[in-house]
């Protein structure tokens, strides 16, 4: 994947959608590119030339009064979500040209959308999107309390959509839901690992027939829990030991200046991909093909790990 496009913005307004979660909307310096629902961009959290970047659901078309973006304060925040909500109209911030790695399926003659906590916010220009279109859609929105979820006043009535309150003991039956899939109906899912999880489970059926698109922005660090192993950064010049409880992409961040383009952390977006220049690796994405696991020349280091006790990688 190509490396982003990066540009400045001003905060113009940082407004409470619920208790953790606040709704930004950035005016970018120069003119920015119509793009498609379901697309996101990043946004460098800190101050600092290195700091991170988090991805953020674009919230709908673009306006004259700017990006719109919903950010929910992590728990436990790495720094990011924080600093974000911290800031006041007129602060400065890095950002890039929208991507999108979760549009609607044009082949698709219905569309159900699978949204959980924050998971909501690519669904909320599918919906505008669809709405605008004609197209036919349902939405599920699994949340944990309405007073610590966003839009639910906004869609709550809405004759395509049904909410789950977890707090009120509304269970969302991921497998039932699946099962029910008409043959021409495309499924997309967005929130906490453990629903995406419960989807890619359940959706074999779908998956076989490319009907099944999952967009992850957890976070979490996820790819651990393995042994311990090394990994040779070759244009670098550096070695890195990677622990047992950490990602590929943790310990080089933690532990050299090299920087390597990340988005959902999940192994999902393909975003970190890097040439694998030798050993043998443990793939855990969710993103290469079985052909590309089996050519053992990409890694995603965000969550796959080594198969042996030392990795090259091209960077
Ligand atoms: S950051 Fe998305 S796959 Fe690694």
């Amino acid at each position: 994947m190509s490396a982003p496009e990066w540009l400045m913005a001003t905060l113009g307004e940082s407004r409470p959608l619920a208790p953790r979660i606040r709704e930004l909307t950035l005016l970018p310096d120069a003119a920015y590119p119509a793009y498609a629902s379901g697309s996101h961009l990043l946004v460098q959290v800190g101050e600092r030339a290195d700091s991170p970047a988090n991805a953020y659901s674009l919230l709908g078309a673009p306006r004259a009064d700017g990006l719109r973006i919903a950010v929910a304060q992590a728990e436990p925040s790495r720094g990011g979500s924080a600093w974000l909500h911290s800031l006041a109209p007129g602060d400065r911030v890095r950002l890039t040209l929208p991507r999108n790695l979760f549009p609607l399926h044009e082949g698709a003659r219905r569309h159900l959308f699978i949204a959980g906590g924050i998971g909501i916010t690519p669904f909320v220009s599918h919906l505008a999107a669809l709405d605008a279109a004609g197209g036919d859609y349902h939405l599920h929105y699994a949340f944990r309390g309405v007073e610590d979820a966003a839009f639910v006043d906004a869609l709550a009535g809405h004759s395509r959509v049904t909410l789950y309150d977890s707090r009120r003991g509304q269970r969302l039956d991921v497998p039932a839901l699946l099962a029910d899939a008409a043959p021409a109906e495309h499924v997309y899912a967005c929130g906490p690992r453990r629903l995406l999880d419960a989807v890619w489970q359940a959706g074999s059926r779908l998956r076989a027939d490319n009907r099944l698109h999952i967009e992850a922005f957890d976070a979490a660090p996820e790819g651990a829990n393995g042994q311990a192993f090394s990994v040779h950064l070759v244009r670098s010049g550096m070695t890195v030991e990677v622990g047992r409880d950490e990602s590929i992409l943790d310990a080089i961040q933690r532990q050299t200046p090299v920087r390597v383009d990340s988005l959902c952390r999940e192994g999902y977006c393909g975003t970190c991909e890097t040439r694998l220049l030798s050993g043998l690796a443990d793939h855990r994405d969710r993103y290469l093909s079985d052909a590309e696991r089996l050519a053992q020349d990409r890694i995603l280091p965000c969550v796959s790990r080594a198969a042996c006790e030392r990795l090259e990688l091209d960077l």
